[in-house]
């Protein structure tokens, strides 16, 4: 049977777990035999939005070329999974209304934690004002307001996070209900 295409649009701050759980639902969804590609905020910029920056407006471009990748890939049956920032509520609702089979999750992960994770060093230096428009720090980030999943990341377990989701998305309709998760 050809499964049903959808769009799964991750949001939040960087280093707040969307890339990481991003992968997990990929690797699960292809165990089920799905077909899925996810467009990851840092990818897309070496290709399809390089040389892009980090005004708004360069942000609502990356945001709206990666929402149209996404709209023609889950027409045609294929999980499509964005991993970006998209710091903007309005763009992502526009996306929201455009694709048809659109799921928002949100990345929640308080920005001390972050700041004390700091995986690339980028909250560091976001916070020494070296990086201008840094996102949390300098720059806005507006949460959703009714994302179909919440996860956090400071209290979940990756695999707790991805269960949230799948789980989410079985009751959706999207994917067949299995009890066992298997990566
Ligand atoms: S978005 O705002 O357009 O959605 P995107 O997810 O593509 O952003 O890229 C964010 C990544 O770019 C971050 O994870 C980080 O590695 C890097 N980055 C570099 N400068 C900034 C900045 N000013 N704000 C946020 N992220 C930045």
């Amino acid at each position: 049977m050809e499964h049903q295409g959808f769009t799964l649009w991750f949001t939040g701050l960087s280093g707040a777990g969307k890339t990481t759980v991003s992968r997990v639902i990929e690797q699960e969804l292809r165990a089920r035999g799905m077909k899925v590609e996810v467009l990851d905020g840092d990818v897309v910029r070496e290709n399809l939005s390089k040389g892009l920056g980090f005004s708004k407006e360069d942000r609502d471009t990356n945001i709206r070329r990666i929402g149209w990748v996404c709209q023609v890939l889950s027409r045609n049956g294929v999980v499509a999974i964005a991993a970006a920032i998209s710091p903007y509520r309005e763009i992502r609702d526009e996306l929201r209304g455009k694709i048809e089979n659109f799921v928002e999750v949100y990345a929640e992960c308080p920005i001390p934690v972050l700041a004390e994770r700091d995986v690339k060093g980028l909250y560091k230096k976001a916070l020494a004002g070296e990086i201008k428009n840094f996102t949390g720090v300098s720059d806005p980030y507006e949460p959703p307001l009714n994302p179909e999943v919440v996860y956090h990341s400071d209290t979940e377990t990756v695999q707790e996070s991805a269960e949230k989701i799948l789980r989410k998305l079985e009751e959706m309709g999207y994917i067949p209900i299995e009890e066992k998760v298997r990566v």
